[in-house]
């Protein structure tokens, strides 16, 4: 088969959020219908930060399972979890190696992360981009599908192929990110010069899948905006309603001029009501796949160890053949 293959994942560091819906996930769902894709739920990302231990393991599960709902089917994409193939953390290791301490200095979302939690700048935080390039190399992805925050890991990534090719021989497929142009960037509703993360303390900053109705409405409402009142595109001054925008535009398809035109003259109220409910909208399906599955824990587990077998079988391939050029 010549069909391109795709990698893309995403962490079990809380819920995930309206953010990686429209970045991410709704996109996987249409290029599993295209490309051979992969997509990994990465916990071991996630130990970067302290995580509880009976938490992580819930929303683990609960994060495959959140994909599932999503619409990426077993049958069309590999879905698993990192954890449970250990060529990750077996390649991320031999990477340290091939990459530079420069490099990892440059890396912004390592000075975001390490500000944010001063008590434990681990170096798990700090060499996360190689354990990262290890996801993408060891499935010789040629795309990686993700927001605008993960832009500089993915050049990374190359260029961590790149040196290992040209110091042994052509080992890996060198990747290639995929940026979607529409959802590139949702941004926190409460601080919208900042984007909506599910790690974020404040939870007024993001939607979650799984929120209900009257919190929906609820974070919408509370959503930071200005004092203008008019629904207007204007991402330098008029943040937060060109978020809320963009979030519209996301879940209904009318472009910007559409919806300055659907709010000609009514004020944030009649706006806010109107993105709350095609958020609700939307969710309403996933949050009843997600139910449904969730009862149903034997098969999802059977889901998931299928996945990893799949997943472990394709990476040690690739493992072998770079312990191979290295002496190993
Ligand atoms: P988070 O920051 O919410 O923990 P992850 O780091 O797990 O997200 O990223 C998972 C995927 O979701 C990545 O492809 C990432 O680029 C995308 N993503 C994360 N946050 C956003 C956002 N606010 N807007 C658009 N895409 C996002
Ligand atoms: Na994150």
């Amino acid at each position: 088969e010549n069909k391109k293959r795709i990698f893309s994942g995403i962490q079990p560091s809380g819920y995930f959020t309206l953010g990686n819906y429209l970045g991410a996930l709704k996109n996987w769902t249409i290029l599993q219908e295209e490309y051979d894709c992969i997509f990994c739920v990465v916990d071991l990302h996630a130990l970067t930060v302290r995580q509880e231990p009976k938490e992580l393991r819930q929303r683990t599960f609960d994060s495959f399972v959140q994909l599932l709902a999503c619409g990426i089917d077993p049958e069309k994409a590999l879905v698993f979890v990192q954890s449970q193939v250990s060529t990750h953390s077996e390649m991320a290791w031999l990477l340290n190696c091939y990459t530079y301490m420069g490099e990892l200095n440059r890396m912004t979302q390592f000075k975001d992360k390490s500000a944010k939690h001063p008590e434990n700048i681990n170096a798990g935080l700090y060499t996360y981009p190689s354990l990262m390039a290890a996801d993408i190399l060891l499935y010789q992805a040629d795309l990686v599908p993700v927001g605008d925050d993960q832009k500089q890991h993915i050049e990374l990534s190359r260029d961590i192929a790149i040196r290992f090719n040209n110091s042994y021989s052509p080992t890996f497929q060198v990747p290639e990110g995929y940026f979607p142009k529409v959802g590139a960037r949702i941004m926190s509703l409460q601080e919208p010069n900042k984007k909506m993360s599910k790690s974020d303390e404040n939870v007024n900053a993001y939607i979650t899948l799984l929120d209900d109705p009257d919190t929906i409405m609820k974070k919408v409402k509370r959503a930071v905006t200005d004092s203008d009142n008019q629904v207007r595109y204007d991402i330098q001054n008029k943040a937060g309603v060109s978020n809320l925008m963009d979030i519209y535009s996301s879940l209904t398809g009318k472009n910007r001029v559409d919806i300055e035109r659907e709010f000609e003259g009514k004020g944030y109220g009649d706006f806010k009501t109107a993105v709350g409910q095609s958020i609700i909208d939307s969710l309403k399906p996933i949050q009843d796949k997600f139910n449904e599955l969730s009862e149903n824990k034997d098969y999802v587990h059977q889901l998931m160890k299928q996945g990893a077998e799949q997943a472990s079988k394709i990476s040690h391939k690739t493992l072998r053949k770079m312990k191979k050029k290295i002496g190993i």
